[in-house]
């Protein structure tokens, strides 16, 4: 857990990057990169990179009032309409999203729970989901006792493959799910022109995709409903926390009915605990959280894209390294910046080794999302009394056989590697720094592979 930190601590905290080098991005640096750049950092040379990193999350002492006055309040519950942060934060995160309305939730999770149920997934359905995504996103459909069906990735963009959602349609598929996975928005038009087709409910998984856009509008309204997350490690964090969006009144009264116990709201008319629901209520002291971080984020959204983009355009120069491709009038939100590699362009330095000569030159990065269809979670769902009941055993097997299918989801697996969201809040210079880490390894990048 993070250390209060003051006013002062904040701002240090926030710019350390930058402030560990500040000696490092004069005229100087360059030449104390050349005379380094011989030796990899893994075989014992000078790392290109000092470290010190902006940390995640951050916070700054003047937010602590309105979580104080929560807490004298006594109304740290919204059941009832007490209190009024949970609702503020609705107001303003659909005006900042340009969405009719915002039901704030008690997680990401639940998010997609409520939004899958309210755009009608019931036990035995079908749902076509991104495979390359947080386990969330397969565990929302296994909450609703439906079959989690996967699309390919698409290895350029690390999203849906649109083209492979029409062969995966069967008489149960009630839904698409995309993921605008690390931001990275999805190809929208395809995937609601597939689901206009055939009648089914688009539900965006945007839990990392705070106001990333595509086409003019932002992520989370461009479906029926969108989920998004504020989670600990997100772009607007609040320990635990989620919304959903969208522009029906309809759909997110029935949201708000079933977060709220099944009672009435809204148009969604009915006495007492009327309709089927749970628990997914936001608490008044993640809304009050939240609201101090609006300003923050448009700021520290346009500072990931700016260092994104410049990444990018030293980064696609390196062969075997290649970034992340968008659609088409589309802006990400880099929750990792990602990029694929390939290993041949490297003299075969593997995935893994790459990743420790990066860490080792002060660039700290990791892989993406594994196949986690093999985890076992899908076999324990699918080897179930309910899912037996529900599926018949011809459909189960064709469903896990499927997997083998998923080639460009393989590819992206063992060949992704990304770099934090807070990474990209630092300085234009560390940006450089990384371009330069990744030459530096592929110049030696047969030394390495030998080592
Ligand atoms: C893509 C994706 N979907 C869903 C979730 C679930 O959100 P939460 O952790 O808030 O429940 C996350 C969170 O990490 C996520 O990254």
């Amino acid at each position: 857990m993070e250390k209060h930190l003051t006013r002062r601590g904040f701002i240090r905290n926030a710019a350390i990057g930058s402030a560990a080098l500040a000696g490092m991005s004069g005229p100087r640096a360059p030449s104390v990169f050349a005379a380094e750049a011989d030796k990899p950092a893994l075989l014992g040379g000078k790392p290109v990179h000092r470290g010190g990193w902006p940390r995640w999350p951050q916070w700054n002492e003047s937010w602590e009032a309105d979580v104080v006055k929560v807490l004298r309040s006594g109304r740290w519950c919204r059941a009832g309409e007490s209190g009024k942060d949970v609702q503020a934060f609705e107001a303003a995160w659909a005006k900042l999203l340009g969405a009719k309305r915002c039901l704030a939730t008690a997680s990401g999770t639940t998010s997609l729970i409520i939004a899958l149920h309210v755009v009608g997934v019931d036990a035995g359905d079908e749902v076509i989901v991104s495979p390359f995504t947080f386990i969330a996103t397969y565990s929302a459909v296994l909450n609703r006792k439906a079959l989690p069906v996967f699309a390919d990735t698409d290895p350029a963009s690390l999203t849906m493959d649109p083209a492979t959602i029409e062969s995966r349609i069967t008489e149960r598929t009630r839904a698409i799910l995309p993921v605008h996975i690390y931001g990275l928005p999805c190809d929208m038009d395809p995937i609601n022109a597939i689901a206009r087709k055939h009648k089914l409910g688009v539900v965006e998984d945007a839990c990392q995709a705070w106001l990333g856009e595509y086409k003019g509008r932002k992520c989370g309204v461009l479906g029926d409903l969108g989920g998004f997350s504020f989670q600990n490690s997100k772009h607007i964090p609040a320990g635990e926390g989620g919304a959903v969006t969208g522009d029906s009144d309809e759909l997110i009264d029935k949201c708000y009915s079933f977060h709220h116990c099944g009672s009435a709201f809204g148009t969604n008319k009915g006495k007492g605990y009327f309709t089927c629901g749970d628990n997914y209520r936001m608490m008044h002291y993640q809304a009050a959280i939240l609201l101090q971080q609006f300003d923050k984020l448009v700021k520290d959204t346009a500072r990931r894209r700016a260092n994104a983009d410049h990444l990018t355009s030293g980064l696609k120069q390196i062969p075997g390294i290649e970034p992340a491709r968008l659609p088409e009038n589309s802006r990400a939100v880099y929750h990792l910046y990602p990029f694929r590699y390939d290993a041949e362009q490297f003299n075969g330095l593997t995935r893994d080794k790459f990743m420790r000569a990066l860490s080792a030159e002060g660039i700290p990065c990791s892989g993406g999302y594994r196949e986690q269809y093999y985890d076992g979670v899908l076999d324990e769902a699918t080897a179930s009394r309910g899912y037996k009941r529900l599926f018949s055993a011809k459909r189960l097997k064709a469903y896990r056989d499927s997997f083998q299918e998923l080639k460009g989801n393989q590819l992206v697996c063992q060949t992704t590697i990304g770099m934090t969201q807070s990474m990209l809040l630092a300085e234009r210079s560390d940006m450089d720094q990384i371009i330069e880490a990744v030459r530096k390894i592929r110049t030696h990048s047969a030394a390495l592979a030998k080592a």
